[in-house]
């Protein structure tokens, strides 16, 4: 995920003026915990983003393994602000979570650096920002030290892939993918698919034109940060991979958005209080959207929460487009780093392209009754395998 900042932790981003007027009741089945039919999905992500695991849960998936790894946030806050979320959640009993990536493949510091001096300077840098301190410290915190997250996920993978293909998601680098593809290249015909957030296209008038802001808002983070595993994995023979790029960029915070969920927790003051709702607390802040937006840190796009929801909701895609797709791979190029697409007929036949799914527009509505029904749930019970119960504030 691009952020916008120079602080180090977030753990949900928030933006904007979009109106969307009501929240109609959940559609969707409340989840029986760990349901032998659920579908399973093993989640790598360079920071945690609390929707991002709850949506699944909610949506009455199983996530068999959460993996962090290095990218937006540093390798030991990213595995460590995950570890807060699921101890928060009362999830740390049944979702394992695991050190991924710690590093890319080949980028460096060094590097990275050299090219912005090159190439123009990227507003946000992640881990690899000059002003970047970590949050954590490993003693912090515990996870399964006994496996690395790829590992993690060729198992998770492995033990489904007859009676239930597990789907990989990754909103972060697609370095723990590619070390998983590596050992094992048969992960991706025995998964049921890839999802990622990344993967901005036509975007160089925003970048030269558009406020620092908007510049970072179609920054690819998370496939500059490692070129070489994003090759790799996009362009492996995946059953499907799903991309939600500058789709996700569209829902924001707003003031309607505020209102509804400060309506559904019965005041501003029981959501600024409660420690269960420390994710709408980060969302909602102040309440008020034009202070919020002072900074534009507090109205970020709910970029790898989109992602999930239509992971979990594939009926709220309302357009989609396939194309062949490559990362520009060459130290020497100012796309180093971002990707390239192409149509199926006229795609280069020289070098390998992946066939992906880009996708153009979601229902917003629905998204934002996923996102806010997902967080008004009690998952107390989850791990000892009771239900979801909705808040009643
Ligand atoms: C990355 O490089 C920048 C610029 O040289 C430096 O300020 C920063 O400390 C480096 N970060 C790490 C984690 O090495
Ligand atoms: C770590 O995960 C592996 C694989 O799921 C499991 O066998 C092991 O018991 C776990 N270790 C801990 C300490 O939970
Ligand atoms: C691309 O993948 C889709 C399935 O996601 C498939 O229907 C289509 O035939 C593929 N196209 C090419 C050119 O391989
Ligand atoms: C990106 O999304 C914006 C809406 O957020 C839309 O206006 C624009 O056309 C999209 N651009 C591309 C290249 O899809
Ligand atoms: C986790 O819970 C603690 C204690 O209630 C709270 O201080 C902290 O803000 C929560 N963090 C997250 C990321 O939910
Ligand atoms: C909720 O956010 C406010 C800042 O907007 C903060 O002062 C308060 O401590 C937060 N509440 C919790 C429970 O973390
Ligand atoms: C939000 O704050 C602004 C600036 O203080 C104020 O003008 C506006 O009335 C507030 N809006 C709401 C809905 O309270
Ligand atoms: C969540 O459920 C647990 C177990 O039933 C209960 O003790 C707790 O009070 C509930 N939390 C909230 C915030 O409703």
């Amino acid at each position: 995920m691009p952020y916008f900042s120079k602080a180090s932790m977030r753990s949900i981003f928030p933006p904007t003026d979009i109106p969307w007027f009501f929240f109609p009741k959940t559609l969707l089945v409340l989840a029986t915990a760990l349901s032998a039919t659920a579908k399973k999905v093993f989640i790598d992500n360079d920071e945690a983003n609390t929707p991002t695991i709850l949506i699944p849960l909610f949506a009455g998936w199983e996530i068999l393994g959460v993996s962090g790894s290095f990218g937006s946030s540093s390798y030991v806050d990213s595995v460590g602000s995950h570890a807060t979320i699921l101890e928060n959640y009362s999830l740390d009993s049944c979702v394992p979570l695991y050190g991924g990536a710690s590093k890319p493949f080949l980028r460096t510091n060094e590097t990275f650096h050299v090219w912005e001096q090159l190439y123009g300077t990227l507003v946000w840098e992640g881990a690899w920002s000059p002003y970047y301190t970590d949050s954590y410290t490993w003693k912090d915190f515990s996870y399964n030290e006994t496996l690395p997250g790829a590992i993690a996920m060729i198992e998770a993978v492995k033990a489904y892939k007859d009676s239930d293909p597990v789907t990989i998601f990754a909103a972060g680098t697609m370095t723990t993918v590619a070390q998983a593809i590596s050992i094992y290249p048969n992960l991706v015909k025995e998964a049921a698919g890839l999802y990622i957030m990344g993967g901005y296209i036509d975007v160089q008038y925003a970048h030269a034109a558009g406020s620092s802001f908007q510049d970072d808002l179609v920054s690819d983070i998370n496939i500059i940060q490692d070129p070489e595993a994003a090759q790799m994995v996009l362009t492996a023979d995946w059953k499907k991979i799903i991309i939600g790029g500058n789709v996700t960029n569209a829902e924001t915070p707003s003031q309607d958005l505020y209102d509804e969920m400060i309506e559904r927790a019965g005041g501003l003051e029981e959501i600024q209080e409660s420690p269960y709702l420390v994710g709408v607390n980060e969302t909602v802040l102040s309440g008020n959207y034009t202070l919020n937006s002072v900074s534009t840190e507090n109205i970020l796009p709910f970029w790898d929460s989109v992602v999930s929801a239509f992971m979990v909701s594939p009926e709220i895609i309302t357009h989609k487009t396939s194309v062949a797709l490559a990362v520009d791979t060459s130290f020497n190029s100012p796309f180093y780093g971002t990707v390239r697409i192409w149509s199926h007929d006229r795609a280069p036949t020289a070098y390998k392209t992946g066939n992906v799914t880009i996708v153009d527009s979601i229902d917003q509505d629905k998204f934002y009754d996923i996102l806010v029904d997902a967080y008004f749930q009690n998952y107390t019970n989850y791990c000892t395998g009771g239900n979801l119960t909705e808040l009643d504030y």
